[in-house]
């Protein structure tokens, strides 16, 4: 089979993407932590304040709600109304606890049915969260149906945004230009055909992209850029609607400022 010019120029950037990301992710961080971060460990705290701020990191620095709801079905995922009762049913053996923990940084591990698989792991970026988030954010989605047991012992010691290093935090750096990379989403790359990013665009056949950086990862951008379908179709819009053929017609330089400007809307 002939390879297309293009689609070995994409590997080779994604291959040179994935050694900065490689590189972005184990430069030590030497900023300080941003001031939101929420540090429960060794403190005492009571079951009620604990899903207290779960709920308060669902609605602001989790960005759960971009894609759920409680008590409202969405398009793009399920409604999390008794999720903390549901979650014993999900998986035979395991309890709901488990299923909650692993359903936040191993979101790929059970696809809930008719669902994409487009849950990023919310500990690693972009959303970061660290273990004491993570604790609070499983003791708010128990409260929805059932009984708040989880310690922070629950979550694993290799999850959560401080395990990574602060890698988590530290901003992945694509070697593209954000700049000639909106040129080509307006221009070359047709994308504003159907897409609306922040400012620009207004089409409704795609999914609004002005907050994509926000709740999808640097490598799922990339991924669904070349291959559409096999990153699953977004929930409420047609699967085969968004060209799988961009990895011929972009260039590699094209491809990586296209992903630099993606990665700025958030
Ligand atoms: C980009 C969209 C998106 C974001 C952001 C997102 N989720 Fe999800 N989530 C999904 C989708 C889609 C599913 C169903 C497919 C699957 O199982 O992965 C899901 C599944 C779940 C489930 C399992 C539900 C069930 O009924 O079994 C839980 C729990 C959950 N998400 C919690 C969260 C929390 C908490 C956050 C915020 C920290 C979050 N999600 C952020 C899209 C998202
Ligand atoms: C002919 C219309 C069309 C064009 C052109 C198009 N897309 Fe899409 N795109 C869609 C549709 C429809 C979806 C949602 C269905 C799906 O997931 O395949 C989508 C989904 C996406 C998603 C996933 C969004 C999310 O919330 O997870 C990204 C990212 C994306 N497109 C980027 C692009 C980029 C970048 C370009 C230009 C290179 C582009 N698209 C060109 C129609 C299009």
């Amino acid at each position: 089979m002939r390879v297309p010019v293009g689609v070995k120029a994409s590997v080779f950037a994604l291959l040179i993407m994935g050694s900065y990301t490689y590189f972005a992710n184990s430069i030590p961080q030497i900023e300080s932590k941003p001031p939101q971060e929420l540090s429960l460990e060794g403190g005492n705290v009571t079951p009620a304040q604990l899903v207290k701020a779960g709920e308060e990191i669902f609605k602001t620095k989790g960005t759960c709600e971009i894609c759920h709801r409680i008590g409202q079905a969405g398009t793009r995922a399920p409604d999390l109304a008794g999720v903390g009762s549901r979650a014993a049913t999900r998986k035979p053996g395991m309890t709901a606890k488990a299923y909650l923990i692993e359903s936040l940084i191993q979101p790929g591990a059970f696809i809930v049915p008719g669902y994409p698989p487009i849950m990023p792991a919310v500990d690693k970026p972009p959303i970061g969260l660290n273990r004491s988030e993570l604790w609070a954010l499983t003791a708010f989605l128990e409260s929805l149906g059932s009984t708040v047991d989880v310690k922070l012992d629950d979550i694993p010691k290799t999850a959560g945004a401080a395990a990574a290093g602060g890698g988590a935090t530290a901003e992945v750096k694509i070697p593209g230009d954000a700049k000639a990379g909106e040129q080509v989403f307006q221009g070359k790359g047709g994308c504003i055909a159907c897409h609306k990013a922040g400012k620009i665009g207004a089409s409704p056949v795609g999914p609004d992209l002005s907050q994509i950086a926000k709740i999808q990862t640097p490598d799922y951008i990339m991924k669904k850029i070349l291959d559409p379908r096999g990153m699953g179709t977004v929930a409420g819009f047609p699967p085969g609607v968004m060209p799988p053929t961009f990895g011929q017609t972009l260039t590699a330089k094209e491809y990586t400022d296209l992903v630099s400007f993606l990665l700025t809307l958030k």
